[in-house]
């Protein structure tokens, strides 16, 4: 248990500008990607955050020579004096994403343990598509309790998902840039992340075709050398902050995102009256009057993320009218929801659907943040509440927010940590 919380008295709009940090959930992709490199290489724009500094001790742990500078944001990774294939429980159970070490550590060594990562409260996981990409490839794959052991070279071949999934295409991607032979990834994820670890990959001379569609070419390659490479900002935290400023009724520019990347969140906001004006690198939100109700149904990327589908519904707890939110990812996404609606929020939720009348008035309450992104939700409700709201569990939001409060206090927010 967090022994702080954090502290919002709400209902004042965000004002100003804000830069976007680089983004989480390619950084724990990408760190993993390099230990495939046969020489040391360097990544940037890499954040703050706790995921981040997890996978540095598991890097270290295996024998690699990591150096992160939490002020530039480089990190230099020197996998040539890689000793181990073993990733235990302990650090595993630390973030979810460690399952990408078994892709890179196999397409490195030929062999991967890794535990299975600690439990998640956005519904089940399971790793199947992994598993049988990695099978697939042609290598051996056992699950022994809660352990994960894969073995052999891999050789390349066509691997069909049967449902889309992001980790299971980077990971897979991972064990096939080294592979014997050329493989295809059939009904691939198409997030912006996967084709940045695809790009990664082929600054250091992989040939990597097609990411960013669903179908993904790899033809193996013997070495990879050398990269320095930067990732790209955020895409969540890009949404967040957006909902976030459009909640408030207030008027913030994001700076270094990638607009193209919030599209089904831009035209969402349009829809319920929101201003969004976009350049190459930056957004500009905002917004004076009442907004409207919308429906939100989750999809794989181009469509509405998951991962934003909590602030949103945050939001939508204000709007005029009454909002549908579907999510069709995962099974238990609406955690923070119950605690939104001690705030007095007008919610019933029917299984994957959530239904939300607005109502003209959230007010502060004590709530509890069950993961990440319901943290982020939770302060957007808190931003938007007359009075204080306190937020217990907050470690979550910094586990993959790099300073979300200092960003956010920057814009005018009253946010602060208390010890308890
Ligand atoms: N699935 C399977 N079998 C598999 C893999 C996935 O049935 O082998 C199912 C999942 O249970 C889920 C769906 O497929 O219902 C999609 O899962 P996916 O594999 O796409 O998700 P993930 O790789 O586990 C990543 C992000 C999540 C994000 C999802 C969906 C990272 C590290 N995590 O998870 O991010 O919600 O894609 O976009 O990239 C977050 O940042 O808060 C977060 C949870």
């Amino acid at each position: 248990m967090d022994d702080y919380k954090l502290l919002i008295s709400g209902d004042r709009p965000l004002m100003g500008e804000i830069r976007v940090s680089g983004g989480k959930n390619t950084s724990v992709a990408v760190i993993p990607a390099a230990l495939l490199c046969d020489e040391p290489c360097q990544l940037e724009n890499i954040p703050d955050i706790e995921d981040v500094h997890v996978l540095i001790d598991i890097l270290r742990m295996l024998g690699a020579k990591v150096d992160y500078d939490p002020a530039t944001k480089r990190m230099n990774i020197d996998p040539t004096t890689l000793s181990g294939f073993t990733v235990p429980y302990s650090y595993t159970q630390r973030m979810r994403a460690s399952y990408y070490l078994i892709g890179a550590l196999l397409g490195r060594t030929g062999e991967a343990e890794v535990a299975y990562p600690g439990g998640c409260s956005i519904g089940n996981r399971p790793f199947d598509q992994h598993i049988k990409g990695f099978r697939a490839l042609g290598t051996e794959v056992e699950e022994r309790g809660a352990v994960i052991h894969a073995r052999g070279r891999a050789i390349g071949s066509g691997v069909f998902f049967d449902r889309i999934t992001v980790g299971g295409t980077i990971n897979v991607m991972l064990a096939a840039a080294k592979a014997e032979g050329s493989t295809i990834l059939y009904n691939a994820a198409r997030e912006p992340h996967i084709v940045d670890v695809a790009n990664f990959i082929n600054s250091m001379g992989g040939s990597i075709k097609g990411a960013g569609t669903d179908t993904i070419r790899i033809r193996g390659v013997s070495r990879l050398h050398a990269s320095n490479y930067a990732v790209i900002p955020d895409q969540i935290e890009t949404g967040t902050l957006m909902i976030a400023a459009a909640a408030t009724r207030g008027d913030v520019t994001i700076r270094g995102c990638i607009p193209t990347h919030m599209e089904s969140l831009t035209a969402k906001l349009l829809e319920m009256g929101v201003g969004v004006k976009e350049s190459d690198d930056s957004i500009r939100v905002h917004t004076f009057r009442g907004q409207r109700a919308v429906n939100v149904k989750t999809q794989e990327y181009p469509g509405f993320p998951t991962d934003l589908q909590q602030p949103m519904s945050a939001m939508l707890t204000m709007a005029k009218g009454t909002s549908v939110v579907n999510e069709t990812i995962f099974e238990n996404r609406f955690k923070h929801l119950p605690e939104i609606a001690r705030m007095g929020a007008h919610i019933r939720i029917l299984e994957q659907t959530a239904i939300i009348d607005g109502v003209s008035e959230l007010f502060g309450a004590p709530v509890t943040a069950t993961d990440l992104r319901a943290g982020a939700a939770l302060v957007v409700a808190g931003l938007m509440a007359k009075g204080t709201t306190e937020i217990y569990e907050p470690g979550y939001i910094t586990r993959g927010y790099e300073r979300l409060e200092e960003k956010l206090r920057s814009l005018g927010a009253d946010i602060r940590r208390e010890r308890i």
